[in-house]
């Protein structure tokens, strides 16, 4: 599977924010990481529907949106509405019957659904969901900043997911040039990575990095 990287622009600098989109496109950016935040699923608060649809308008490459919030179902018309292509809820925010209608409804607007699930939450969790899901992600950190330690178990869950799940497979939280290699080892195909790409003196290097990881 080719592998997609998604810089989170958790880690970029708010105040020159289209500047610091610009510049991860240049750097080979397959799509942009966005991280909405309520205070309430996790202690951190960031940008809603607003700044998504200016964000819409500074670049092409496709919005990937995660959904750290609780009842995501009242604020995905908002998100899809805002210029989302794709849109992650977590699992432990929403119950399988409202997943599934919302699943339906996102995919007749065009937009990829995902369901993620924290480092404590079981794959068993998501099994009876997967079917609903154009992909699945996997966070490899517990929710609410970015510049966390990778939790290594994500390995051996990514392992487990891609011995029964065909579609694509995010990872999310400490990725660097060395956690990539595991997790792409293991079968996730997307990687989303914050500090170490906004950190990176060369950002081109380091998303080749992440790219080429499992190689
Ligand atoms: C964590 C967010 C991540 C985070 C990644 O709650 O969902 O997307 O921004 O940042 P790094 O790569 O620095 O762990
Ligand atoms: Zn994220």
């Amino acid at each position: 599977m080719k592998i997609k990287v998604a810089p989170s622009l958790l880690s970029a600098d708010f105040s020159r924010l289209a500047e610091e989109i610009k510049k991860v496109e240049k750097a080979g950016a397959d799509m942009l990481h966005i991280d909405v935040m309520d205070g309430h699923f996790v202690p951190n608060i960031t940008i809603g529907p607003a700044a998504v649809k200016y964000i819409r308008k500074c670049t092409k490459l496709p919005l990937d949106v995660h959904l750290m919030i609780k009842n995501p179902q009242k604020y995905t018309d908002a998100f899809a509405h805002a210029g989302s292509d794709m849109l992650t809820v977590h699992i432990e925010t929403i119950s399988g019957a409202k997943l599934k209608t919302l699943s339906s409804k996102l995919k007749a607007n065009g937009v990829k659904f995902g369901i993620s699930l924290n480092p404590s939450t079981p794959l068993a969790k998501i099994k009876p969901v997967l079917k609903y899901a154009d992909f699945v992600l996997v966070m490899s950190v517990n929710p609410g900043f970015s510049g966390q330690s990778f939790i290594p178990s994500a390995i051996g869950k990514i392992r487990q997911l891609r011995a029964i799940y065909k579609g694509d497979i995010a990872v999310d939280g400490g990725i660097n040039d060395l956690t990539a290699a595991g997790v792409v080892r293991a079968g996730a195909n997307i990687l989303a990575a914050g500090s170490y790409i906004f950190g990176a003196k060369d950002q081109k290097k380091a998303i080749e990095r992440i790219r080429n990881a499992g190689k």
